[in-house]
């Protein structure tokens, strides 16, 4: 979960210009900075989201960010991730997507996980692949980023990926 500590790596992330070439949040300005844990606390409770920042298993230093987006009824979650950019290109993100995705299915009984990028989106395309989440296909002009509409591919994982009866949650453990 996100803690005071984390704040300013996360702030300053937010100012990368790849992180905002690809997404439309805006940088988390000193003043939305204060604040941030308490709304990400918040999300928590109610359930809407799972907001998750990614640690370094040796230092605890902050890496990126993960965020599981429930669905209404909370059988289904899409999966955002970012990574800082000294954190970069050592298998952070696609770690970080394969973990969220099976504690999403496994313990939280999911029913279905996915995640969607822009199809031009290498690095994003490529991290979700190495994850192990499966392509479904291209969606046409589905996605706007900074006015402008493009193609997303959209991959997913669900429980029959792990040989789960079809409509299921989680019966057995992975
Ligand atoms: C996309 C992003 C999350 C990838 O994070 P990462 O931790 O560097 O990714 P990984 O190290 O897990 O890399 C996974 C794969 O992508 C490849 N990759 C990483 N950066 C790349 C780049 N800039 N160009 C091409 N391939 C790249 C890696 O080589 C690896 O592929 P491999 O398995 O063939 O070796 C990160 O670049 C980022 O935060 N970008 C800005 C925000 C963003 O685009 N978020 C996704 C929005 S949907």
């Amino acid at each position: 979960m996100r803690r005071d500590e984390d704040v300013p790596s996360i702030g300053e992330a937010s100012h990368d210009p790849e992180t905002r070439h690809w997404l439309t949040d805006e940088p988390l300005t000193e003043d939305r900075q204060r604040g941030s844990v308490a709304r990400a606390e918040e999300m928590w409770r109610r359930g809407d989201s799972a907001p998750f920042v990614i640690a370094d298993a040796a230092t605890d230093a902050p890496l990126g960010l993960l965020n599981l987006q429930f669905g209404g009824d909370k059988e289904v979650a899409e999966l955002a991730v970012s990574v800082f950019p000294q954190a970069r290109g050592r298998g952070v993100a696609s770690r970080a997507l394969r973990l969220g995705a099976i504690w999403g299915l496994r313990e939280l009984g999911l029913h279905r996980v996915f995640a969607e990028t822009a199809a031009e989106n290498v690095a994003s395309v490529r991290a979700i692949e190495r994850a192990g989440l499966r392509r479904e296909g291209v969606l046409r002009a589905h996605c706007k980023t900074h006015g402008r509409r493009h193609n997303c591919v959209i991959f997913a994982l669900v429980p029959e990926d792990f040989g789960e009866p079809h409509g299921s949650g989680f019966t057995s453990s992975l």
